[in-house]
């Protein structure tokens, strides 16, 4: 069985998987996580995916060849007051709960999209600090309907800012697949560990662990066994600045590596969580 049908025949797989890709700035973060995207679309994937971009700049979009999300969570949160007199001034019968539900659909905070034939939705977190004043109330509605919304989901895919800890305001409490991305360099490697503390210090569930890392130019592929290697590729470069990667031509090298982590991701699986993180860390090898 060819490597995209075993990933196709992998869609229905429950429950749902929450997949972030964390790292260092510019290391290549929502480059992995579209070609994760475009992986998924290629091998036919039938699972309902949402693609989260976690990262205030917003770029996923573009490397995906998407249009840009018309707002985002925090635009929401920013232009939406859960003042006492609002809420006494609801409607008979809608609950705060329900008014930001609206605001959020109303908004088109979620852009249902394809890539390629797969359709996907598409959320942007935006900016992580609002303006002066208490977000409490409203981050709490918030969080509590983005956990609800997760879970209409097969596989929930988070391209994440360096930091976590505005994702985890929104409480985002697991990751089934932890994936750390460095470039080999010392400060890379750390920024991915403190990544995983940081996780784990605000209450976020890990399943496993998958280390990724970029290669430099000229590089060959022989990190760490227990490391994904990920080849330097100049058309990627070049398609992520001007194009979108959806160009990447199907034998390209990068292709190959993202694919056996698609599958990785999605055969996880286990229940002891020991067993999950030696499954992801096991080195990747002809598929
Ligand atoms: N496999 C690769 N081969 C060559 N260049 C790559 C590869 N992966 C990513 N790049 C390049 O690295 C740069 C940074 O990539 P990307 O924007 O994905 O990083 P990031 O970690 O998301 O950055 P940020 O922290 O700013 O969000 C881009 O110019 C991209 O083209
Ligand atoms: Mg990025």
């Amino acid at each position: 069985m060819s490597l995209s049908t075993r990933i196709s025949s992998l869609s229905d797989v429950s429950p749902a998987k929450i997949i972030t890709v964390c790292g260092k700035g510019g290391v290549g973060k929502t480059t992995l996580t579209a070609l994760l995207v475009d992986e998924l679309s290629r091998s036919h994937y039938q699972g309902r995916l949402l693609v989260v971009d976690g990262d205030p700049a917003m770029t996923l979009h573009l490397v995906l060849g998407q249009e840009p999300p018309s707002k985002t969570i925090a635009d929401v949160r920013d232009e939406t007051s859960l003042s006492a007199k609002v809420i006494r001034r609801l409607p008979a019968g809608v609950s705060p709960e329900q008014y930001v539900a609206d605001r959020l659909k109303s908004q088109q905070v979620l852009t249902t999209t394809r890539q390629r034939a797969m359709p996907f939705d598409l959320l942007a977190m935006g900016w992580g600090e609002g303006r002066p004043g208490c977000y409490c109330a409203i981050n709490n509605v918030l969080g509590h309907l983005l956990t609800q919304l997760l879970s209409r989901y097969d596989l929930i895919l988070v391209d994440c800012e360096a930091g976590l800890e505005h994702l985890s305001r929104f409480r985002l409490t697991r990751s089934d697949l932890f994936v750390t991305l460095t470039d080999g360099s010392r400060a890379a490697r750390q920024v991915a560990d403190r990544a995983l503390q940081v996780a784990q210090s605000v209450g976020m569930t890990i399943g496993a662990v998958a280390r990724v890392e970029q290669l430099r130019p000229g590089d060959a592929a022989q990190p760490e066994p227990d490391v994904i290697p990920l080849p330097f590729d100049a058309e990627l470069q070049q398609l992520t600045a001007w194009g979108d990667i959806t160009a990447l031509p199907a034998n390209n090298p990068v292709r190959t590596a993202v694919k056996l982590l698609v599958l990785k991701s999605l055969q996880l699986g286990g229940h002891d969580p020991a067993e999950r993180i030696r499954a992801a860390l096991a080195p990747v090898q002809g598929g």
